[in-house]
Parts: C-alpha cells; sequence; structure tokens
C-alpha cells in the first residue's frame, strides 16, 4: 500500500486542544518509523503552541487507534535496528508522557502492542464501547518495546500486566475498565476527551502544568522528596498571577478568568 509515506499525523487546533489524529487507516494507523517521527514533530509543535492548553491522541476512522507497530516495517529487522526503533518509540512516548501539557488518549478501537503503549504513556484514558487492549507482542516473537512491560504493571498491578503480557490476549474496554487500564468507556469517545479537555481549559493553566509535573515526576521519587517536590510545586503557584485571580474570584463569588 502506497501513499502513506508522510502526513500520517493530522493536527487540529480547537479551543484550546490540540487534536493528534494516528492517520495510517490502510493499515490499522500501525506505528512506522515515519508515523513516530511525524508525532514527535507534532508533539514539538503543540508543546510550543500557547493556544494550546491539553492534548488529545486519537486514530483515524473508527475501527482503530493503534493496532501496534507496525509489523511489516519491524519484519526485516536486524536485532540492532530493532533495538533503534524501541529507543525511537520511547523518545516519543516519554515526551507524550512528560510534557507539561495534559494528554488524553481518546481510544476509539483497537490498541495493541505499541497502540496499548501509547495509550498507556497518555495521562488519561477513554476507550471506546468496542475498543480492545492488549500486548500480543509474544504471539510474533518479541516482547513489547515502547515500554508497554513498565507502564502497564506499573498501572494495573503486576498480576494482571503479566497475564496480559504473557497470554497475548485482549480484553474489552468494559474489561480495561474494571482493571483500571482506562478511565472511562463511554459512546462517543471524542467528544468525552473533548469535554473533559474543555473543562481542564477553563482551570489556571499555570497550576494544571504544575499538577501535572508533580505527579508524573513524583511518583518516579521516594515519598519524602515526592512531598518536598509538591509543596514547591504548591509554593510557585503563589508567584503566579492565576492564584491571585482564582482566590480573588472565588472571594467575589464569580468565575475566574485565567485568559
Ligand atoms: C502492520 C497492520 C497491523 C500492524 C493491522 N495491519 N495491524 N499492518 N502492522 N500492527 C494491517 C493488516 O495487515 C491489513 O492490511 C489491515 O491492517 C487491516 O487489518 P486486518 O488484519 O485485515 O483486520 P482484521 O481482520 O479486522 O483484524 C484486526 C486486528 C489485526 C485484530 C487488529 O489486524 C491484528 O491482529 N493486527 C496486529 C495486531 C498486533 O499484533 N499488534 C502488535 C504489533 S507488535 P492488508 O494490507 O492485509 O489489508 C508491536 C510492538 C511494539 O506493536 C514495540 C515495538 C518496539
Amino acid at each position: 500500500p502506497g501513499g502513506d509515506e508522510v502526513n500520517n499525523i493530522l493536527i487540529e487546533i480547537k479551543d484550546g486542544t490540540g487534536i493528534l489524529t494516528i492517520h495510517r487507516p490502510h493499515a490499522l494507523n500501525a506505528l512506522n518509523r515515519q508515523t513516530l517521527e511525524e508525532l514527535k514533530m507534532a508533539l514539538v509543535e503543540l508543546r510550543s503552541n500557547e493556544q494550546v492548553q491539553v492534548i488529545i491522541i486519537t486514530g483515524s476512522g473508527d475501527k482503530a487507534f493503534v493496532a501496534g507497530a507496525d509489523i511489516r516495517e519491524m519484519e526485516g529487522m536486524t536485532p540492532e535496528e530493532a533495538k533503534r526503533f524501541a529507543l525511537l518509540g520511547d523518545e516519543v512516548f516519554t515526551m507524550v508522557e512528560t510534557t507539561d501539557k495534559p494528554v488524553i488518549a481518546a481510544v476509539n478501537g483497537f490498541a495493541l502492542g505499541g497502540g496499548c503503549e501509547l495509550a498507556l504513556a497518555c495521562d488519561i484514558r477513554y476507550a471506546a464501547e468496542h475498543a480492545r487492549f492488549g500486548q500480543p507482542e509474544v504471539g510474533l516473537g518479541i516482547t513489547p518495546g515502547f515500554g508497554g512491560t513498565q507502564r502497564l504493571p506499573r498501572l494495573v498491578g503486576k498480576g494482571l500486566g503479566l497475564e496480559l503480557l504473557l497470554s497475548g490476549g485482549t480484553i474489552p474496554a468494559e474489561e480495561a475498565w474494571r482493571i483500571g487500564l482506562v478511565n472511562k468507556v463511554v459512546p462517543y469517545v471524542l467528544e468525552e476527551a473533548e469535554k473533559l479537555a474543555q473543562c481542564i481549559c477553563t482551570k489556571s493553566p499555570f497550576a494544571v502544568k504544575q499538577t501535572k509535573q508533580l505527579v508524573v515526576h513524583g511518583l518516579n521519587m521516594d515519598m519524602a522528596r515526592a512531598l518536598r517536590f509538591e509543596a514547591e510545586g504548591f509554593g510557585l503557584c503563589f508567584s503566579s498571577g492565576e492564584q491571585k485571580e482564582g482566590m480573588k474570584a472565588f472571594g467575589e463569588k464569580r468565575v475566574p478568568s485565567f485568559k
């Protein structure tokens, strides 16, 4: 299948929300190197765009979010090339995880292998009712390589994580919700993600950024250090005009205007 060499990531900016759509419909939005490079560029662009406060990642069409890394591209890789491919995905997904804007995954269908791993790197996951999740890598003779062996057990626990990783089985959205892999299962997943993004956009941008940083980086620290880190972030809020506006508005019984 040709015609997909470039433009595999669509960017739409709407009311403070940047929507990134993985767009390789003929391959169920599978991630090849080109698409990962484009995703990286798109993240750099949205990160520095001051109009964008929240990022949503979704897949093109209604069948797949991302059906994995591109199996056809991986098939002929040498061990060295495969490792570089894993490191490229890690770099891009770590950008998703650590960018100071909240990132919501709107999982609109299959999220398998690298697709499940992409969703795991996001801050919040909403799933369509027909979405399915899994790490089928062991059936292909490989392990996950974009963070699945780490982020999945950290999110759902070691036992449930290993069951998915070792069986290669897939689970429906309801089950993913039951085990805490997704926050919510909804009929119209992009709309619901946009609603959440809209809600976040009404809050103090400074406080939102700080909060994400505190959670994402604090989770990698021991508790004592993480709590000090939190106190620093809390203190910093008082150097922003947004704390003054937020608290003033409370006293005046009006909605704060954070611009
Ligand atoms: C390349 C893919 C693909 C993938 C689907 N396609 N997934 N191409 N890589 N991961 C292509 C199919 O080859 C097919 O192309 C088209 O998309 C439609 O898919 P079908 O299989 O015909 O659809 P369907 O029968 O409905 O089955 C849907 C499916 C199945 C269950 C999602 O496509 C599937 O099992 N896909 C692979 C899922 C997977 O194993 N993912 C993990 C990959 S490993 P043609 O041209 O034939 O029409 C991974 C590693 C990450 O992600 C870490 C790397 C470092």
